[in-house]
């Protein structure tokens, strides 16, 4: 049996169809079942008919800039919900299966070959910029040190139907303004819900193993390739028109931007791109290129007649 924690979020949506979709027995929660209370959480895992296998939390505290001003709300769910479920989980004898952000690094890269920057990986030093980077990066920690078995996904610009995101936003913009301005020297990867999801789901079906084992840790799961905001806008555009949810003949410029001229209350990190590489070794598992998953995405709003919010 697995746990759910945040069904109704963005992910969690996502990973219940994922999950009912493979036949894996589950159970979810969601706010009213608070992370940031030890107690709440025994009292809902007493209350399950057998003790979990898996509990797997898409709750977050996730307004990265509003987080600079409620440190307090935003350290409760990531930091001690997060210690919270690594406790339990490691009390009950269920792994954790938990999701964290390309925001605990501080963007600045390693150099690569060829004095480019490499992707990110997992041992990279993590330096968070910002409140909600900071409060992510120390829940992995507690994690790390309160469970064993544990699993710690980071990913990255994240979109998916339970919204909100990037591509709604882009869409909702580009349908009514006549030039957009995108940021266009911060880099990382958009990554489709549902890919991410389906990698979940698919560790989730493999039998987990014992303390020790090397496959417990950090991974970082991404879509493939990188991009900028201002390169995924304009594969919004092209995919949108291609897909009729946006007009071809409605006149639209898209300028890219400098991050200075697009001032954010927290700083994001300019770049960002994660290496999938150990996902590749230890799980067999590979995440779809971003473009290719962006088509999907927007085939599948304009195929279900999806509002956008
Ligand atoms: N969004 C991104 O671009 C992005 C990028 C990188 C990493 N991530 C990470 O990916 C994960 C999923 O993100 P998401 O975008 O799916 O998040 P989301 O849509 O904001 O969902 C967060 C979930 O947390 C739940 N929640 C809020 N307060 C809670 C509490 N006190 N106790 C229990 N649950 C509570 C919410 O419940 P209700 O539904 O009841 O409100 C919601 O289901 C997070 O760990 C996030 O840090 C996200």
């Amino acid at each position: 049996m697995i746990w759910l924690v945040g069904q109704n979020g963005m992910l969690g949506t996502e990973l219940c169809e994922g999950l009912t979709a493979r036949g894996l027995p589950w159970v979810g929660s969601s706010r009213d079942v608070d992370v940031g209370d030890a107690s709440r959480l025994e009292v809902f895992a007493a209350k399950l008919s057998k003790p979990p296998t898996w509990i797997v939390n898409c709750s977050a505290y996730t307004f990265v800039d509003k987080a600079e001003d409620e440190v307090e709300a935003c350290t409760r769910l990531n930091v001690n919900g997060a210690e919270n479920l690594a406790r339990l989980a490691d009390r009950l004898g269920a792994a954790l299966l938990h999701v964290s952000t390309d925001y605990v690094f501080d963007g600045r890269g390693v150099a690569g070959p060829k004095a480019t920057l490499r992707p990110y990986v997992e041992t990279d030093h993590v330096g968070p910029q910002g409140v909600y980077g900071r409060t992510k990066a120390e829940g992995e920690a507690r994690i790390t040190a309160h469970c064993a078995r544990h699993i710690i996904f980071r990913t990255a610009w994240l979109y998916g139907a339970a919204g909100p995101n990037f591509v709604f936003t882009m869409l909702r913009l580009m349908k009514t303004k006549q030039a957009l301005g995108v940021v266009a020297d911060q880099f990382g990867s958009p990554t489709w819900t549902r890919d991410l999801a389906s990698v979940m789901a698919e560790v989730l079906a493999q039998p987990a193993p014992e303390a020790n084992h090397p496959t417990w840790g950090v991974y970082h799961v991404s879509g493939e390739g990188q991009s900028t905001w201002f390169e995924f806008a304009s594969a919004i555009l092209k995919g949108g028109q291609a897909e009729g949810l946006l007009d071809p003949a409605k006149p639209l410029t898209l300028n890219p931007l400098t991050t200075d001229q697009y001032p954010t209350k927290a700083k994001r990190p300019a770049w960002s791109v994660l290496s999938k590489e150990k996902l590749k070794q230890n799980f067999g598992l590979e995440m779809p290129p971003w473009k290719a998953s962006l088509n999907k995405f927007l085939q599948e709003i304009h195929s279900k007649g999806m509002l956008i919010p």
